[in-house]
């Protein structure tokens, strides 16, 4: 029988050697006449063993990494092909300690399956979900979605089946699903690992929204950064299309749907909805005021549903498994799993999906292993450029959006970026002012002109010039861009300057003059 190796195609893969493994392994695979073919799967999201290559066996699938080119030889004269010791062997890939505490939910297929083969994904349980929806009343499918307690995973945790609820009693001859796939926070990659391992999730969860709540287009909007994600879900496109997925009768059924991808130019603030919904329409990426909702008055004025990507590739599973099975895992009301994305100053990056409720201490100290330094860890930032930086003193936080909020922080989209001690909490500070500064759409006083004066006065303090006041007048300002804003840059740039200043007030000093020599 051909035995199957799977080489990444993800773009974290790519950027740490795997075309070059890929191509090592062909032509050694060519030249010792071996019977084997190589899968282009996703990423399993285990950054530091990438590219992290697997072979299938009778005993499942063994992982090797991470691997190089140069190691291709020798990993064949050791036996690759049935799971031969290596010294870069990692044995089971399921049993990778990282991998094997997760509940794969969303995530379930990533890095298992090719993510451009419909069959594959059928025989891993796709499309059950839809299969589902085509066959349910529009109301029933979103009071589903609803009893599972699934909430907006792009940043603001709004409940989805009241979104979607809206839509589907909104009036309009034609109505919209819109995914956000801008995913512009740092540290954040989950939406682009899913529209690169498992395209057919977001596809279909963006379906099922369709059939929900009347939607017959749909667009996902993402980034030109990532080109491997727009050409792997384009690919997925078609193919849906081509096999009855997509197209004018959804699975057979009396149901419409279809969608395209649509690329910005890489503007952080054209993340933020209604920003995006312009972008969309060809206009510059400015932010609407709110009310009307984009549920009632969206994309070209007719009722939209905007969701982030992982708020979409979940439904499929709720569909399938059921609401009690989703919200069976969580704490409080964040129910179900949410992907952690790992990343700074960190031994062990990459994706960690589980139920909410773990705390921040056991993600930094357990799975992301401490520093990749060595040194202490001094602070964490949680939510993107807009999230607060957690000392360890808050390190047993749970991860549940409510327990986040309560300590001035959020969990936005879920990514976390580990700094050690030689951060200054100072300079994080004015950075977080000047990446409003940058990012600005303009049309507010607040986050416009008070970003750039954010900057100013924390200069001013850097050069030891009145500290008090001006750490009073940065307190003030940030007090004033929080309340006044329009969007939540504006509003949310404070949070990562306040808690800067509150929990590492010592950056904050003059530093000490040095004393002459004597
Ligand atoms: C400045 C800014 C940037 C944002 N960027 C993103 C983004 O990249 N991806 C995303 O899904 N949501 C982003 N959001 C949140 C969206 O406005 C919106 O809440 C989200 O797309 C709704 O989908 P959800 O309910 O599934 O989370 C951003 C918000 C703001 C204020
Ligand atoms: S807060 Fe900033 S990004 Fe948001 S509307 Fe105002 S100026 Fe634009």
């Amino acid at each position: 029988m051909t035995v199957k190796i799977y080489v990444p195609r993800d773009a974290a893969a790519i950027a740490l050697g795997a075309e070059k493994v890929a191509k090592a392994m062909a032509d050694e695979i060519a030249a010792r006449g071996l019977d084997a073919t190589i899968v282009r799967n996703g990423s399993r999201g285990m950054h530091w063993l990438e590219p992290l290559v697997e072979v299938e066996t009778a005993e499942g699938r063994i992982a090797y990494g991470p691997v190089k080119a140069r190691d291709v030889a020798s990993l064949l004269d050791a036996g690759l092909v049935d799971g031969g010791a290596h010294p870069l062997c990692l044995g089971k890939a399921e049993e990778i300690p990282f991998f094997k505490r997760q509940t794969r939910l969303t995530f379930a297929r990533c890095g298992i399956t090719d993510p451009l083969s419909l069959e594959d994904y059928r025989a891993h349980g796709g499309l059950r979900g839809l299969e589902k929806a085509v066959s349910m009343q529009p109301a029933a499918i979103v009071a589903e979605v609803t009893e599972s307690g699934l909430r907006g995973r792009g940043g603001a945790g709004f409940p989805t089946g009241i979104k979607w609820k809206t839509v589907l009693e909104a009036r309009g001859k034609q109505k919209y699903i819109v995914c956000n796939a801008d995913e512009g926070d740092s540290g954040t990659f989950a939406d682009r690992m899913i529209m690169e391992g498992d395209p057919f999730v977001l596809i279909e969860g963006m379906a099922i929204a369709g059939i929900a709540t009347g939607a017959t287009k749909g667009y996902v909007y993402t980034r030109s950064e990532y080109p491997h994600a727009i050409a792997a879900m384009t690919e997925a496109i078609e193919i849906a299309r081509a096999a009855g997925v997509l197209g004018a009768s959804v699975l057979g059924s009396t149901h419409a749907f279809d969608m395209e991808v649509r690329t910005g130019a890489g503007a952080y603030v054209c993340g933020e909805e209604t920003s995006l919904l312009n972008s969309l329409e060809g206009k510059r990426g400015l932010v609407r005021a709110k009310p009307p909702l984009p549920a009632h008055k969206g994309l070209f004025d007719c009722p939209t549903v905007i969701n982030n990507v992982i708020s979409l590739a979940s439904v499929p599973v709720i569909l399938d498994e059921g609401a009690a099975y989703y919200r069976d895992f969580g704490m409080g009301r964040s129910r179900g799993t949410i992907p952690i994305q790992i990343a700074g100053n960190v031994k062990h990056g990459g994706l960690f999906e589980i139920g909410f409720g773990l705390t921040l201490g056991e993600i930094v100290d357990e799975i992301a292993g401490g520093t990749a330094s060595g040194r202490p860890v001094k602070a964490v930032q949680v939510g993107g450029p807009l999230g607060a930086y957690f000392p360890r003193a808050l390190f047993d936080t749970p991860f549940d959006y409510e327990a986040f909020a309560a300590k001035d922080g959020l969990i936005g989209h879920a990514g976390i970026v580990v700094f050690d001690d030689t951060a200054d909490m100072l300079k994080q500070a004015r950075f977080a002012m000047e990446f409003c500064a940058v990012e600005s759409c303009g049309k507010c006083t607040p986050c416009r002109i008070g970003s750039t004066r954010g900057v100013e006065v924390a200069d001013k303090i850097r050069a030891g010039i009145e500290p008090e006041k001006n750490r009073e007048l940065l307190a003030d300002l940030c007090n004033t861009m929080k309340f006044g804003s329009l969007c939540a840059l504006g509003g949310f740039t404070p949070y990562p300057v306040m808690s800067a200043m509150t929990h590492f007030p010592e950056d904050f000093e003059p530093a000490p003059a040095v004393e002459a020599a004597e």
